[in-house]
């Protein structure tokens, strides 16, 4: 039995970092990005063959089809646009909700694109925060987890040892985040000014174009889709407000949430005012600043000539550094495509960056094994798993005092399967403390971890910890210990 599932995990995990070895990929979402990101994966990779990646799941709110050797994307996206759902595709279709996807599907990357919630940030937290406790990297262009919560989210990555990118969420296919990170390394950022709202700037410069007033260039904008069919994050200024939000918390330190943003939008911008200033040769655009005291959202007066005055539907960013000075930095804010574009960049940078931690860590340690770095002293701290008859009650009890996130779950000194602290909470809300024995295994918990003797080579245990998030060490029948991604990290860079 242990022997099976060692082969199983094997096979699978000997692939990630190979440059042929796709990626598998569980899209949630599958609305105008969701289809974006399908498209963009059937284009050739950047060495002209086939995209890296592999769709093995999507889920949209009818639920899930999975197929572990990949799913049709043309026929996903056909089907979609043509029945507006995904039940015509070839796979297994499952009435899974995303959390319950999560949770049973078997991906290495969570692409999230559901809708954007700023007041209470779901489903998209929920997804997100569920994916990087198992230890699943996570892309995603959803603004409302991170205008709420960025710094919990970005804690709870490092915690889990994940990759978590949101470049789609600012401004679209504009790489900004990628630009002050990488390129402006090792600048000062004092402030960031930028157009971050393509409708509202539509609006402003049609108006300005046609004379008309606010509500007459808003109902052409709806009408050519280019404002959702409720527009009022938008026009209110709290789309571009969420963008400051990650912006600011992603490169500019402040751990702000979108509360800590004044906002004002541009539903009191008259053609009048556009008419008087357009006479003193200047344009209103809604701007969104951030900078060391500064997080604001308004309609702002600026010089026709001016390089944030960009027109139509464009976003454009100035990014005021020490050493660079202004770099100014502008594109497609939003669009199918255009979003899809920034979620392929950020795919294949964890790709790049899951190659660089096989190749880098792993290699120099080849012949050191689990044994030999003394699993005892590392992991037997947390060898902490509980009983299929316990109640939930205790596990949550047990979770908290340890301080971890997810526990094996026995039975008869088996490993069954694991549970979260996230998936217990949920439960104890729901139905009341139940003991675990009376739930149905499926219903609560994850696959069972997989299982490595001690005398595993660290290179081997680094492999299978690229799909998984934690690994079960096994002397003889007993279960002596659990190293996760973030422990291995540690004793690689400890050496
Ligand atoms: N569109 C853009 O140009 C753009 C640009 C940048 C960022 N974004 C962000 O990208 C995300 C997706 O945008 P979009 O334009 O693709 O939205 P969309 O067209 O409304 O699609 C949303 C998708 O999410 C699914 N969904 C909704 N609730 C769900 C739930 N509880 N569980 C599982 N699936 C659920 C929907 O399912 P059904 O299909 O069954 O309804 C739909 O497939 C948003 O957060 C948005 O802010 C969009």
């Amino acid at each position: 039995m242990k022997d099976k599932k060692l082969k199983a995990t094997a096979s699978r995990s000997a692939k990630p970092g190979e440059a042929s070895a796709p990626l598998d990929l569980h899209v949630i979402g599958f609305g105008v990005v969701g289809r974006g990101v399908a498209k963009a994966l059937m284009r050739p990779g950047p060495d002209g063959r086939a995209q890296p990646f592999r769709v093995v799941a999507v889920t949209d709110r009818s639920g899930t089809v999975t197929n572990a050797a990949g799913l049709d994307l043309a026929k996903l996206v056909r089907s979609k646009d043509k029945h507006g759902d995904i039940s015509q595709v070839e796979g297994e279709h499952h009435k899974w909700n995303g959390e319950q996807a999560v949770r049973n599907v078997r991906a290495d990357i969570v692409v999230e694109v559901t809708p954007t919630n700023i007041v209470d940030g779901e489903p998209g937290i929920t997804h997100i925060a569920e994916a990087m406790r198992l230890g699943k990297h996570v892309v995603t262009a959803n603004k409302g987890p991170f205008a709420l919560q960025f710094q919990r989210i970005a804690a709870l990555a490092q915690r889990s040892g994940v990759m978590l990118k949101y470049g789609g969420s600012v401004c679209g296919a504009v790489p900004i985040i990628e630009l002050v990170r990488d390129a402006l390394v090792g600048n000062e950022v004092s402030a960031i000014r930028g157009v971050m709202n393509g409708s509202c700037n539509y609006i402003l410069s049609r108006m300005e174009e046609s004379g008309d007033d606010f509500d007459v260039v808003l109902a052409a904008a709806a009408k050519l889709g280019i404002t959702e069919t409720d527009p009022s994050q938008d026009i209110d200024g709290w789309d571009a407000a969420s963008k400051l939000v990650i912006l600011a918390n992603a490169v500019m330190n402040r751990a702000i949430t979108i509360r800590d943003v004044s906002v004002e939008g541009i539903r009191s911008v008259t053609a009048e005012t556009i008419r008087a200033a357009k006479k003193r040769g200047k344009v209103v655009r809604l701007i969104a600043t951030i900078s060391r005291d500064v997080a604001e959202v308004k309609p702002v007066e600026l010089d026709e000539g001016s390089p944030l005055a960009v027109r139509g539907t464009l976003n454009v960013a100035v990014v005021e550094t020490d050493l660079a000075k202004d770099i100014t930095i502008v594109g497609r804010g939003a669009g199918q495509m255009e979003t899809a574009s920034a979620i392929l960049g950020d795919l294949h940078a964890v790709r790049r960056e899951l190659a660089a931690r096989t190749s880098g860590g792993g290699e120099h340690r080849k012949g050191l094994a689990l044994s030999g770095i003394e699993v005892g002293a590392v992991a037997k701290k947390k060898v902490v798993t509980i009983d299929r008859d316990e109640s939930l009650g205790a596990a949550v009890r047990v979770m908290q005092k340890k301080g971890i996130s997810q526990l094996p779950v026995m039975s008869d000194g088996v490993c069954v399967g694991t549970i979260s602290e996230r998936t217990v909470l949920d439960l104890l809300v729901d139905r009341g403390a139940k003991k675990l024995e009376k739930l149905a295994i499926e219903d609560v918990m994850g696959p069972p971890l997989p299982e490595l003797g001690a005398s595993t080579p660290l290179v081997a245990v680094a492999k299978v910890l690229e799909r998984r998030s934690a690994v079960l060490v096994t002397r003889g029948l007993d279960i002596v210990g659990i190293v996760t991604r973030a422990d291995l990290l540690r004793l690689v860079s400890a050496d």
